[in-house]
């Protein structure tokens, strides 16, 4: 099968020094994978590579693949059609990608409006404040309408998630790359984005690449798995088998640390 995203021998430089060395990474359509690593071990400059986003500083060799097209070295206007159709993204904190000043139904509606002229189609206004509320409905916001009228400032942190989600979804791109999307929240909120996250791509068809420093939460959404440490892969295969038996001491060791965070919370006996 042609992989939807393949990352060949990527290297990322900034000045002279590697911050991701000779990293590679398959996503199949409609595929569930997982990036792990500590802070610091690359996975964001990996996820903004993927999808042409790397601030100027920072230099790429190597082969990145969306959807059939090189990014590395892409021109603006190849990878501005790319994203959006291509691959979505999901912040860690959903501020950076909501507009202040602007109505959600609103911020929702504008990528909505881009994809259906994409498309070839001319809805009028009615039809895409419909399909906004489907799309607030799709990611089980509650009282749809006025959600779509309130600023971000006006709903919680859990539901700003939801709302970057569904703009997410707008685009209706065939790979949501997720960074963190519920580091930021509270266990409960976490746990409910993090189904809603699951179910989405499932049954929208889409793949997903799931980025977190914490393994449990990788291991709830993923199929696969790589494990990123100092910019490396240390490690890559079934989730099943990568979190049952790590083969890296590396990864060895963010199970076991896993499993006793896990025994932490256990009621004592
Ligand atoms: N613009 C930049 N210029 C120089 N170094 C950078 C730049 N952006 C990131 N780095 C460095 O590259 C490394 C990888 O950063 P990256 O943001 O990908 O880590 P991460 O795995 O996403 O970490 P976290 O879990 O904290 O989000 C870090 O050492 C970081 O300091
Ligand atoms: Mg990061």
């Amino acid at each position: 099968m042609t992989a939807l995203l393949e990352i060949s021998g990527l290297t990322l430089r900034a000045g002279g020094q590697a911050l991701v060395s000779d990293l590679s990474l398959r996503v199949e359509p409609g595929a569930r994978v997982g990036l792990i690593g500590e802070s610091g071990s690359g996975k964001s400059l990996t996820a903004l590579a993927a999808v042409g986003l790397l601030p100027p500083e920072i230099r790429a060799e190597g082969s990145v693949m969306l959807d059939g097209r090189q990014v590395v070295g892409a021109r603006e206007e190849t990878l501005v059609e790319l994203r959006g159709r291509a691959a979505a993204f999901v912040f860690q904190e959903p501020l950076t990608a909501l507009d202040p000043l602007m109505k959600v139904g609103r911020q929702i509606g504008e990528p909505l409006a881009r994809r259906y002229r994409r498309e070839g189609r001319s809805p009028g206004r009615r039809e895409i404040a419909r399909k906004v509320r489907e799309l607030l409905e799709r990611v089980s916001l509650p009282d749809v309408d006025r959600v779509a009228r309130a600023y971000t400032f006006d709903i919680s942190g859990g539901q700003r998630q939801r709302v970057a989600i569904a703009m997410a979804l707008a685009c209706r791109p065939r790979l949501l790359i997720a960074d963190e999307p519920t580091t930021a929240l509270d266990v409960t909120t976490q746990s409910e984005i993090l189904d809603l996250l699951s179910d989405l791509v499932r049954e929208e068809g889409m793949a997903l690449l799931f980025i977190s420093h914490d393994l449990p939460v990788v291991a709830r959404v993923a199929e696969e798995v790589t494990v990123l440490r100092h910019g490396a892969v240390v490690e890559q295969g079934p989730a099943r088998t990568v979190l049952r038996d790590p083969a890296h001491p590396y990864t060895k060791m963010l199970v076991e640390a896993a499993a006793a965070f896990d025994r932490a919370l256990e009621p004592a006996r």
